[in-house]
């Protein structure tokens, strides 16, 4: 009788253990140059839905204007891999438009529905209990990842982490963020006992990669004219779907992953004693336990080197068509050009030429030259207050940071990082201002 009663206290305390699920995913772009932010977006929500996470536990934000835009020889279908599935079907967007913000985002995260405006109002409802994925494709710069028409900063980022470590939002939560300088979201920020793991497509001071670009961005011999997806993004998502999720950890992903990412540097950052647990328990809805590390027999050597073999194959593939992210745009009216011609794509690209070269310019009179070239001096980000300051009052007196323009956010850091007191803030925000506006 003992031993029944001890059974289902047992069983009892199993049940009581199981997770629930969460994912939340975010495309923070738009622009058909973009297209593929939410094609990586979409591709991951599939992903989640597969391996059964409930619908209503996925929370997806995309801007939703590429499936229909005019430029899309496919419309109303979104593809993430050459000659591949449409992802877009069945893609249930929560959150679009302008509602893609991050005030929206970080509301979602510490489950404050009051917090959210727009979109249907979705926020986490997780627990102490849960296991939440959240995974981010987009362009960033040091400190900070883009929104459509905002920023989300380094440190909002981790207070809204620390919020929801202390409000028990969660059991573990892993972070997939694919960004330019995504390292810098991280690195010294994110604190490593609060049982957050986070990866990051490149480190906190280089470029990430757009991928399937052209000529490699073709469905059935028809361009798409735009990257399919982004490196980082597309190798752990295959990886994926490649892999039995029962059985690879976090961690064999990401060695994996880095791997094979070799035009930036895969970073991790956080809590790593859970990354022994399976894949499917964060991007599905599994309870699985941790996967002990196996012992590589003979038969397993082989089987591992045909994998190899097959994955560097494809991985040639996704490398010969890398496309540096902050070249997406020239990249898009370059194949445009190529591919169909006509005045008006090439008035474009003299466009974005000539916004490129006043940039440059700018900043070559606004940056003193021991910061220069770009990103030879690396200061961390962590004057937000001045930083913030900065990329508005440059965004206020030159204009909107492009895609390209966004690499020089880095010399907004050194420039605030290396102002002598918070008095010297406004003379600088002056300076910014006269840069433009003299
Ligand atoms: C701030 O730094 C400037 C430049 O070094 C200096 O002239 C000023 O006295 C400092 N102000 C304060 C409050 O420390």
């Amino acid at each position: 009788m003992l031993r029944y009663t001890l059974a289902i206290a047992l069983l009892l305390g199993l049940i009581s253990a199981t997770a629930d699920h969460w994912a939340v995913i975010v495309a923070g772009s738009n622009g058909y140059w973009n297209y593929r932010h939410q094609a990586d977006a979409c591709h991951a929500y599939q992903i989640m839905k597969k391996n059964g996470i409930p619908e209503s536990n996925i929370i997806l934000m995309a801007y939703d204007d590429v499936a229909n835009d005019p430029e899309n020889p496919f419309p109303g279908k979104i593809f993430n891999k050459p000659n591949g599935k449409d992802v877009y079907a069945g893609c249930n967007i929560d959150y679009k438009g302008d509602s893609v913000n991050p005030t929206n985002f970080l509301s979602i995260l510490k489950g404050d529905a009051a917090g959210v405006k727009g979109g249907n109002g979705k926020v986490l409802k997780s627990t102490a209990n849960s296991k939440v994925f959240v995974s981010f494709f987009d362009h960033g710069a040091p400190g900070l990842i883009a929104f459509p028409n905002e920023y989300l900063y380094a440190n909002d980022l981790n207070t809204a982490f620390n919020y929801m470590h202390d409000n028990k939002k969660y059991d573990e939560l892993v972070f997939y963020l694919e960004a330019c300088e995504s390292g810098s979201m991280f690195d010294g920020i994110l604190k490593n006992n609060i049982n957050i793991y986070a990866i990051t497509a490149a480190n906190p001071d280089e470029s990430s990669w757009g991928t399937y670009c052209y000529p490699d961005d073709a469905i059935n011999g028809v361009h798409i004219n735009s990257c399919l997806g982004d490196l980082f993004a597309v190798n752990w998502m295959e990886d994926s779907e490649a892999e039995n999720v029962h059985s690879e950890s976090l961690a064999a992903q990401f060695t994996k992953i880095q791997k094979e990412t070799d035009k930036s540097h895969v970073m991790k950052y956080g809590q790593e004693t859970f990354t022994n647990e399976p894949i499917g328990n964060f991007q599905g809805n599994f309870n699985d336990a941790a996967v002990k590390p196996k012992v590589e027999g003979f038969f397993d050597r082989l089987v591992l080197k045909a994998k190899k073999a097959a994955i560097s194959a494809s991985d040639s593939e996704r490398h010969m068509s890398a496309v540096h992210s902050r070249d997406s745009k020239l990249h898009h009216l370059y194949s445009t050009l190529q591919t169909k011609g006509g005045h008006k794509i090439s008035i474009d690209l003299s466009t974005e030429l000539n916004s490129r070269m006043r940039t440059d310019h700018v900043f070559e009179d606004l940056v003193p030259s021991q910061f220069r070239p770009n990103g030879d001096q690396i200061i961390r980000p962590r004057n937000f207050d001045c930083l913030k300051q900065a990329v508005a009052q440059y965004e206020k007196s030159c204009g909107k940071f492009s895609d390209y323009d966004l690499k020089y956010v880095r010399q907004l850091v050194n420039l605030c990082e290396t102002l002598p007191n918070s008095s010297e803030v406004p003379v600088l925000m002056k300076r910014i201002q006269d840069s433009c506006e003299h």
